[in-house]
């Protein structure tokens, strides 16, 4: 269950339903999906070949075909960050900074633990701290950063909206040309 925190205030959320409801006030979209239908070697395995990624993905496939039905997503993968990816610091220099993304930003927790911080749509920053189970929809435009927990490891799945792959956009868009809201 993500937890999530206001300023210097933590506002204690119990439920998923009391997440999704107080997220959707910010023009962000909450979901908890079981991961506990993963087996244990997918689930505390960070090394995972491509055929164990595929397996992830296979796993969720109803739920994730669902999501692309109703939001237009066109990929799906799984990424995973911890001690041992490639380029570690590098891919959390770029999700660190502030930005924004001309699609909607899907992720899925499967593990691991990360911290997400989100201009929400009253214009205050809410910082939500997301674990396995956590599903966060970022629609495009929204301005937010990305880093891990305590643990330093997370493994997601993603959508895309648009199959060329990630993008970021850092600079702000201008007063007169607000974020795009769904
Ligand atoms: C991303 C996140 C982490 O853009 O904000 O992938
Ligand atoms: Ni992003």
């Amino acid at each position: 269950m993500a937890t999530i925190r206001l300023g210097r205030d933590h506002r204690p959320i119990e439920t998923p339903a009391e997440m999704a409801s107080f997220l959707e006030g910010e023009g962000l979209v909450y979901r908890n999906w079981d991961v506990s239908k993963l087996r244990e070697g997918l689930r505390n395995n960070y090394a995972l070949t491509e055929a164990e990624k595929t397996e992830i993905l296979a796993a969720f496939m109803e739920e994730i075909d669902a999501l692309k039905a109703e939001g237009g997503y066109v990929a799906a993968d799984v990424v995973v960050l911890f001690e041992k990816t490639p380029d570690l610091e590098t891919l959390l220099g770029k999700f660190s900074r502030e930005h924004h993304h001309s699609e909607n930003e899907v992720r899925f927790v499967v593990d691991g633990h990360g911290i997400f911080t989100i201009r929400g749509r009253t214009g205050r920053y809410i910082e939500l701290a997301v674990g396995p189970g956590d599903l966060i929809t970022v629609p495009a435009g929204i301005r937010h950063w990305f880093n891990l927990a305590g643990d330093r490891r997370i493994k997601c799945i993603r959508l895309f909206q648009d199959p060329s792959g990630w993008a970021a956009i850092y600079e702000e868009p201008p007063a007169h040309d607000p974020p795009v809201r769904p």
